[in-house]
């Protein structure tokens, strides 16, 4: 049990925790949207509030190194833990270096089933560096392994980024890897790219916020049905001609292949490895492949395949059933001890941003812990910078009935704007997307002030900070060949903001500022101000009680 503390009773009101996903610091104004923005209730709150900034990248969150932007899964991971875990980047990179990988049933079983069916083994995943939900070097580790024991034919299915990684670099990616292809295929290995297309555009859906999306990656991928080309350069070139302006990840699906005849469909016998290692966007596609049941979309046909994701991605729904890494074992969460200790909590964001707050929170679980309480605002199925404002309101409706409902003690909620916008690569939709978080942080704190209680506003990575591409030598914003910004749609390395709102305490309450600060000091802050000590196993709290 969650000890209660010696030196400090606790704050008699809620505890809420506003997370501002994509809000990070910036060291410049430059190409920054949050500066750009209209923004008073965030300005009063930085004048006049305790606030420091936390890590939220790299090692601080669990990546490989500190040059690995954070993201949502990993940044969740960190604040609802309490803790830092290795993350499936890391897991990944590791178990490939150790040579483990290849040792675990599930890859044996991949390549005993292609051995011992067509010898068609698919990859589909990700396709770039960008390290948040795949890495391109994963992939290229498996083909090579997958040639060492005998496999025949490599067919991979690649989902273009642009959102992680510069918005149209799709073809940094694929002329080297087509060459890699070329290279590693001999009379006795035929590996090809079969399909591909956009990652907003199929396959990579999550909390089932649009289905279609994966239907038409089902179609691409396993039925081989879409505009055919010779290779998926040829495509690429080809989509941008026809579509000017599209950024990689919104370009149309494809197929590769020759005479209506397409290179790679998926069949009976064959083996397919979903290589992403991060589950929201994983979960759809696996579901597609694995459930018996299934009424998400019409397959039309259901190959009998031997299926492996790269790691687990719902350990409560065990989806998928075979994986080649075992994910993080997120134990002892804020979540779950505050249950224990009787606390009752609630959490809401948009369907974009909602198991961000209810699974990520809770280390990678879709049951709840007793006394939690979960709402969904369903999102805008639209381009977000058609909408930036995008359903902030809804959720500080909802968070308002909540917190006025009183039964709750502590209530989170995820904005999704900063970072949703942001990845738009749109200047002009991300300011409004900040302006539409602060209005509604307006409406939601003098609620918690009549009800007692204090506010963590804070954020899981920065994105909206940085809206232009950097170039490294000048430091100055690149620019395209128009001289219009390069737009930068990725997230950014920099810290977040840790805002302690309090009207409560007298001025008594503060938070401590230190290089090392990051999101995973922010449950046993939060245990603190509940009136609790830290669980032993949580990185230290932040709270300062003078
Ligand atoms: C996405 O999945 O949208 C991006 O790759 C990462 O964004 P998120 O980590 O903020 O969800
Ligand atoms: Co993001």
């Amino acid at each position: 049990m969650l000890q209660k503390s010696a030196s400090f009773p606790g704050i008699r009101g809620p505890i809420v925790t506003i997370v501002m996903d994509g809000y990070g610091i910036a060291k410049s104004d430059v190409g920054s949207a949050i500066a750009a923005a209209t923004k008073p209730t965030l300005d009063r709150l930085f004048a006049n509030y305790p606030n420091i900034t936390l890590r939220a990248h790299g090692v601080a969150v669990g990546m490989p190194s500190d040059d690995d932007m954070g993201n949502s899964e990993v940044g969740h991971n960190a604040i609802g833990a309490g803790q830092v875990y290795s993350q499936g980047a890391s897991l990944v990179a590791d178990a490939i270096a150790a040579g483990s990988i290849w040792q675990g049933a599930a890859w044996r079983e991949v390549v005993a089933a292609v051995k011992g069916g067509r010898g068609v083994l698919h990859f589909l995943g990700l396709f770039s560096d960008g390290n948040v939900h795949s890495h391109v070097d994963h992939l290229r580790a498996m083909i090579v392994r997958a040639k060492e024991e005998g496999v025949k034919t490599v067919r991979v299915h690649i989902l273009l980024d642009g959102r992680d990684v510069p918005e149209t670099s799709a073809l940094d990616y694929v002329l080297p890897f087509e060459a890699f292809l070329a290279e590693t295929s001999d009379d006795s290995f035929d590996a090809r790219i079969a399909s591909g297309g956009g990652r907003m555009n199929i396959t990579m859906d999550r909390y089932e916020a649009n289905w279609n999306m994966v239907d038409k990656g089902w179609r691409t991928h396993v039925l081989g049905e879409g505009p055919q080309y010779d290779s998926a350069a040829a495509a690429i070139e080809a989509l941008r001609a026809e579509f000017p302006g599209t950024i990689d990840q919104d370009l149309p699906a494809f197929v590769i292949g020759r005479a209506g005849v397409p290179v790679g469909t998926i069949n009976d016998g064959d083996a397919v490895v979903f290589f992403n290692f991060r589950g929201d966007r994983s979960i759809e596609i696996t579901r597609a492949f694995e459930d018996a049941e299934f009424d998400k979309f019409d397959r039309l046909r259901v190959p009998s395949v031997t299926y492996a994701g790269m790691l687990q991605y719902d350990g409560d729904l065990k989806l998928p059933k075979r994986f080649l890494v075992d994910p993080p074992a997120i134990l002892d969460t804020m979540g779950e001890w505050f249950a224990k200790a009787g606390i009752t909590q609630f959490a809401c964001s948009e369907t974009q941003k909602f198991g961000h707050v209810t699974y990520f929170w809770n280390g990678n679980r879709s049951n709840k812990f007793d006394g939690e309480t979960y709402q969904e605002v369903p999102s805008d199925v639209v381009p977000f910078e058609q909408r930036p404002w995008m359903k902030a309101a809804e959720i500080a409706d909802a968070m308002i009935d909540a917190l006025k409902s009183g039964k709750y003690k502590t209530l989170r909620c995820n904005f999704a704007n900063g970072d949703m916008v942001g990845h738009t690569g749109s200047f002009r939709a991300a300011t409004m997307a900040i302006e539409a978080v602060d209005l509604e942080l307006a409406r939601i704190l003098p609620v918690i002030d009549a009800l007692g209680g204090v506010a963590l506003i804070t954020a899981d990575h920065g994105n909206a900070d940085e809206m232009y591409e950097i170039d490294k030598k000048s430091k100055q914003p690149a620019k395209n060949a128009d001289g219009s910004f390069k737009a930068k749609t990725a997230h950014t390395l920099n810290p977040v903001p840790l805002i302690l709102y309090d009207n409560v305490s007298g001025g008594k309450l503060a938070l401590q500022a230190s290089e090392t600060a990051g999101l995973s000091n922010i449950a046993a802050t939060i245990a603190n101000l509940l009136g609790f000590e830290k669980h032993v196993k949580w990185d230290d709290s932040l709270l300062v009680v003078k």
